[in-house]
């Protein structure tokens, strides 16, 4: 394979500015306002965010979809019995992490995640789409298959035994919450000066600073 040169992929980064004194003095806010520009300029997967989780001290990510978010966490939904899910019944700390390269912006945000209730969890799996809802049934995410052609034969006999029924949710597929207590607002700016706002949580609110690039 011919070896590319990765050092000449760079650019100039110039499409805003962030301040400590126009961000918002509440995080969840400004992420309200962030991801509304993704919602509008970011083309595929503005909900698209890194989910970093660790265990036995070694980190591991993978991209989930942003479903809801409010000043209770950031929710997403998976299966209980995943990678993911058994390092985070190890350890509840993890963190999040949006990239917009549309706007030259970078979100950070840490935490500590919970389970959401099974409310919740009814609800988003009742709105998926009917073979989205299967495939979550009969996907063992995470364990090892044999070969491609097991899931899809599961896929069809769950289809052939619902003939058409809604399924349940399975116990162990649902939603978790990212409940935050810092976020880091990043904006490219030009010659490598980077905006950087961090927000963290105390007992008395959010205390925000500005770091360096
Ligand atoms: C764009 C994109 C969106 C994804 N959304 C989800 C999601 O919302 N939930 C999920 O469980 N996996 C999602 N995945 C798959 C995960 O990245 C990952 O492969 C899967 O959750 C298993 O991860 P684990 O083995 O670390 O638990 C998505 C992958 C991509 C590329």
């Amino acid at each position: 394979m011919e070896n590319q040169n990765l050092n000449d992929f760079r650019r100039e980064y110039q499409k805003g500015i962030l301040d400590k004194e126009n961000a918002n003095a509440d995080p969840f806010k400004q992420f309200g306002a962030w991801l509304q520009d993704a919602l509008k300029y970011v083309n595929i997967d503005p909900t698209a965010m890194v989910l970093s989780t660790v265990s036995d001290n070694k980190p591991s990510s993978r991209i989930v979809l942003l479903k809801e978010f409010d000043e209770n966490g950031f929710c997403f939904f998976t299966n209980y019995e995943s990678r993911k899910a058994l390092e985070i019944e190890k350890s509840a700390y993890a963190s999040i992490l949006f990239f917009w390269k549309e706007l030259d912006r970078q979100i950070r945000i840490e935490g500590i995640v919970e389970k959401t209730n099974s409310i919740v969890s009814d609800e988003y799996f009742n709105s998926r789409p009917y073979d989205s809802r299967i495939s979550a049934i009969i996907s063992p995410q995470s364990d090892e298959i044999k070969e491609r052609g097991l899931l899809d034969k599961a896929f069809e006999k769950m289809k052939m035994e619902l003939e058409g029924n809604d399924p349940d949710r399975p116990v162990y597929w649902g939603g978790y919450v990212l409940k935050a207590n810092y976020f880091e607002f990043w904006q490219g700016r030009e010659n490598r000066l980077h905006d950087r706002v961090v927000y963290e949580k105390k007992d008395e609110g959010w205390k925000i600073k500005r770091i360096a690039p």
